[in-house]
Order: C-alpha cells, then sequence, then structure tokens
C-alpha cells in the first residue's frame, strides 16, 4: 500500500499531484476538433438541446458543463441530479442526454441511462472506467483520462471530467468562431499552471490551519464558479467532517446571513468577470457580519487584500479557466483540513467510492 502512494502520505494527496499529468492525457485523447463538429452528437443536440445527468462531484462538473455550453455554444441545457431525475414524469422534449459518472457504476446513473434509451433519447457518458455498465449502456463513450482513483472523494477525474467538457465545448464552438481554437490551444498550457499551483501553497496549508478551527463553513461563487464554491464545500465535509455548504453568492442574503459569526468563515471565489462587482458587493456585506472572508482569486487584484482577511492569488493564466484552478486550490485545503485534524482522508466515514444502490 505504502509503495503505491509513491511517497505521498494519502492516496488523495497523489491524486490532486497527478492531475497535471491527467489534464494532459485526457487532452492528448480527446476527439479532434475537425472529427467532432461533424459528429451527429453536436446536430442532434442544436435541435434540442441536452439534458445533462449525474450524482455527486459529477453533478458539480455536469453543472459547470451547463455554463460551458449555454455561453459559448448557445444551447440550451437542463441538469438534473440522476436520483431525482427518476421521480420527474416528463422526459421530452431532450433528444441528447449527456450523464457524468466517474465509476460509471452509480446506481441512480444507470436507472436514467435505462429510462432515457428506453424514450428514445441517445445517451452520451463521460465516464473513467473502460467497460463500466455506463460505457456498455451508452450510445456513445467518451472517457476522462484519470487512471484509477483511489482516494473516495474525487480530485481528479472530477478535473478530468473538467477537462473533456471545456475541451468538447470548444471544439464544437470553434467551427463558428476561430477564437476557440486559441482556447484549445490554450489549454495545453493547463498542466503547468496547475503545477505552479501543486508547487508552492503554503499560502493554502496557512488558510487550512484557521478553517481546521471551526465548526460550519461557507463556499460562495458566481456564475461558472458557483459549482465550484459546491465542489470545495463537498469535498470539505467528505474528508475533515466540517459542516460546509456550497452557495449561489446571491443566495447567500436569502437566509444564511443569519449564520454568518466570527466563527464562520466563508471561502469566496472571485474572477474579474461579469460577476466581479456583484462578488465585491457581497463580500462587503460578508465583511459586516464579521465572517472570517478567505477570497480566492487573480492575481493582481489588489482591491481584495482590501476586503478579505486571507486572499489565496491564482497564477495568472486566461480565467476562463479560473474554475479549475479554483478546484486544485479547493482540493488541496480540504486535504490539508482533514490533515490538521488526523481524519481518515482515503476512506472517510460511512463513505463509498461507487454507490450502486438507489
Ligand atoms: C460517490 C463518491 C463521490 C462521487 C459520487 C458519484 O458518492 O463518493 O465521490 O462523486 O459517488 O460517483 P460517479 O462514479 O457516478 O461519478
Amino acid at each position: 500500500d505504502e509503495s503505491q502512494k509513491a511517497g505521498y502520505s494519502h492516496y488523495m494527496l497523489k491524486e490532486i499531484h497527478e492531475q497535471p499529468r491527467v489534464i494532459q492525457n485526457t487532452l492528448i485523447n480527446m476527439p479532434l476538433p475537425e472529427s467532432f463538429n461533424k459528429s451527429e452528437i453536436l446536430e442532434q443536440s442544436r435541435k434540442t438541446g441536452i439534458l445533462f445527468l449525474a450524482c455527486g462531484s459529477s453533478y458539480h462538473a455536469a453543472l459547470t458543463a451547463r455554463y460551458l455550453v449555454e455561453e459559448h455554444l448557445n444551447i440550451p441545457v437542463r441538469l438534473e441530479i440522476a436520483s431525482e431525475f427518476n421521480y420527474m414524469h416528463r422526459l421530452l422534449p431532450c433528444k441528447l442526454a449527456v450523464v457524468l459518472t466517474q465509476s460509471g457504476e452509480t446506481a441512480d446513473v444507470l436507472r436514467a441511462m435505462r429510462r432515457l434509451k428506453q424514450a428514445g433519447c441517445m445517451v452520451v457518458a463521460i465516464t473513467n472506467v473502460a467497460g463500466s455498465t455506463a460505457a456498455r449502456l451508452a450510445d456513445h463513450t467518451i472517457y476522462t483520462q484519470a487512471g484509477p482513483e483511489i482516494g473516495v472523494a474525487a480530485t481528479k477525474s472530477f478535473i478530468a471530467q473538467l477537462i473533456v467538457l471545456y475541451a468538447l465545448c470548444f471544439a464544437g464552438a470553434s467551427a463558428a468562431n476561430i477564437r476557440y481554437q486559441d482556447y484549445l490551444s490554450t489549454m495545453r498550457l493547463l498542466p503547468s499552471v496547475v503545477q505552479s499551483i501543486l508547487g508552492s501553497h503554503q499560502n493554502i496549508k496557512d488558510a487550512a490551519v484557521e478553517v481546521a478551527k471551526s465548526k460550519s463553513a461557507f463556499f460562495i461563487g458566481r456564475g461558472i464558479n458557483y459549482p465550484i464554491a459546491l465542489e470545495g464545500a463537498l469535498k470539505l465535509k467528505e474528508i475533515s467532517y466540517i459542516h460546509a455548504e456550497g452557495y449561489a453568492a446571491g443566495e447567500l442574503k436569502h437566509g444564511p446571513f443569519a449564520l454568518l459569526s466570527p466563527e464562520t468563515p466563508v471561502l469566496a471565489l472571485v474572477s474579474r468577470d461579469q460577476t466581479y462587482e456583484a462578488m465585491l458587493t457581497g463580500l462587503r456585506e460578508i465583511k459586516v457580519r464579521r465572517a472570517p472572508l478567505i477570497v480566492i482569486g487573480e492575481a493582481g487584484d489588489e482591491q481584495l487584500g482590501q476586503l478579505a482577511d486571507r486572499v489565496i492569488s491564482l497564477p495568472s493564466f486566461n480565467r476562463l479557466f479560473n474554475p479549475i484552478l479554483f478546484t486544485v486550490v479547493l482540493q488541496l485545503l480540504a486535504y490539508y483540513v482533514a490533515l490538521e485534524l488526523g481524519c481518515s482522508i482515503d476512506t472517510p466515514r460511512n463513505l463509498a467510492k461507487s454507490v450502486t444502490v438507489e
């Protein structure tokens, strides 16, 4: 067991550090933009929209896909948690469904797939496991190239899902807009940018020591960073057992504000995009309520230092990819909180890597 961890104290840490290679492998094995543009899949989805289905971390990847697909491909997206979808009575008008499942064995996802296929819907699976039930049930399968993931909390498989979704989306958009070819090229730099976060993250460890003292924390983001806030909160609760809630930053004032106090840290994901001003307004309101504010933002954003108790800066890079970089920061943060608390990081209590019952 120790030898397989390659010198890391936990599989989770090893798997976090494998991500630069995972990104590279996943990109190399993606369908080429040209072949993708011609594909039946994109044509179908332009007509009827796309239904995304998943559970857990894979659901957060699917929620990220919704922002990507609607913004860059201008295709309407419907998104459901697979277990809830199975209680919904109206399947149509979707003719194309994309399921995301690392294991390819999550019972709720498989049940939804069978139901969709019976209704004549084309089903695409994005999965990490060749020969899994999802891969066999799907009409088309796209593989994430994360390799076997041992840590129960998804890390590299989630990043690989994001990479597939970005690449598919940009490949699809490149037919209409040449700019997307550049974005696809820019993606090839992601492994080295992620590596730079992994190579120097003392500030994340310091933040983790603070967060480890609390009983509850909020993770907030807007737009495409909202799903990443959900994923950051999920990572923290899975492995450190600290209660954490991921929230759309604009929703915090509709209830959760009542819970803010000096004992409740708020971790905010801030991109200098169209969400920026509204994020800053929200952060000021949080400060007034004396909650410790840890902001993860872009390099060189001077305003953040005036507002936050602690700022963690991303490396300078195209901000389109901030969700991927925020994810890596939040994985490390959750890891070091759990380490500080002495938790069973690779095998958290009550959780299974793959849930094969409904
Ligand atoms: C379990 C795992 C999670 C995972 C979820 C969905 O709950 O502990 O890490 O996100 O299942 O799994 P899937 O294999 O369908 O992506």
